[in-house]
């Protein structure tokens, strides 16, 4: 005789760090299941913000990344699921771009240990650079051979070691936080992808509110920027569950005018955007040369 299949109990929902709401949903058993994966969640959700600890400067943001990138615990604790961005940056670079994808350049910025470059090539983009400060997040993002070359600097005031417009796309995921890309940096995006190319990034939406270097600061420069013919907003999108069950917002940017003429935009009133100074292209093409590390 067949036994009647007994009615199953809800999921809880384990992105949901407040331990207090596993008792009230569960017991017995369930319960130290449960508690283990809360104090699993809590222990990613601690290291994610050991990241973004007000007041940190970029240098030791940098040093944090390539510490917790050491034995793969980045990838680790920032699995899918508990970390969207990449997945869902590249799928709006997919959409953007459905031909010939393997001659699509995109620049990654904020590339970390690569997990961008993991799922664009998954839609079989092929022709990737990276940029980031933290060696150690870099060494991994190396492992995975998927970027052509990788640049370990900083995205912000200075002038990357990048030609002008060379780029059909640039994205980033995650690179904006407390200490990380200033709002500069999105001009040095501008800069660097070319005329009626597009910059796609995502970033946690409560930053935009309380981190200090983007609060009333960061979409009041994409409008400004927008007005001066440096950009076209395309669009600015809410993402559920972009990290640790937080809502994230997606940008997209067509370029209108790119090269360091963005940096004409720059508004003498506006202490928010780059003093970036604009190099030659045959400097550029050198420190390119010492920077590359792949
Ligand atoms: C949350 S991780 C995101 C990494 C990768 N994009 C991903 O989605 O997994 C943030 C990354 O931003 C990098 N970062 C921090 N400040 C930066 C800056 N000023 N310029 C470029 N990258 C920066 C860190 O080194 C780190 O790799």
């Amino acid at each position: 005789m067949e036994s009647k299949p007994k009615p199953r109990k809800a999921k809880t929902n384990w992105f949901c760090y407040n331990s207090n709401y596993y008792k009230s949903m569960s017991s017995g058993d369930e319960d130290e299941v449960e508690q283990k994966k809360t104090r699993e969640f809590m222990a990613k959700y601690m290291a994610n913000y050991r990241a973004h600890r007000k007041g940190m400067t970029p240098e030791e943001v940098a040093d944090y990344y390539s510490h917790w990138a050491d034995t793969q615990q980045y990838d680790l604790d920032l699995e899918p699921g508990v970390y969207n961005g990449p997945t869902i940056v590249a799928e709006e670079v997919a959409e953007c771009f459905t031909e010939k994808r393997d001659k699509v350049r995109i620049i990654d910025l904020a590339c970390g240990t690569g997990r961008v470059g993991e799922e664009l090539s998954q839609y079989g983009f092929k022709s990737i650079d990276g940029v980031d400060p933290a060696a150690g997040m870099l060494k991994q993002c190396l492992k995975k051979n998927i970027y052509k070359h990788v640049y370990k600097e900083f995205v912000g005031d200075k002038t990357l070691s990048i030609e002008d417009g060379i780029y059909d796309c640039a994205v980033c995921s995650g690179g904006f936080g407390e200490g990380h890309i200033p709002c500069s940096g999105l001009q040095e995006m501008a800069r660097i992808v070319k005329t009626g190319g597009l910059i796609i990034f995502v970033m946690r939406k409560e930053y935009i509110k309380y981190v200090e270097e983007y609060a009333d600061k960061l979409e009041p420069m994409i409008s400004r920027l927008e007005h001066e013919h440096t950009w076209e907003l395309l669009e600015r999108r809410e993402v559920a569950n972009y990290s640790f069950n937080r809502d994230g917002v997606l940008f997209k940017l067509k370029i209108k005018r790119s090269g360091p003429a963005a940096d004409s935009a720059t508004s003498k009133n506006d202490s928010t955007v780059a003093n970036t100074t604009s190099t030659t292209k045959a400097g550029t093409k050198k420190a390119k040369e010492d920077k590359k590390t792949s």
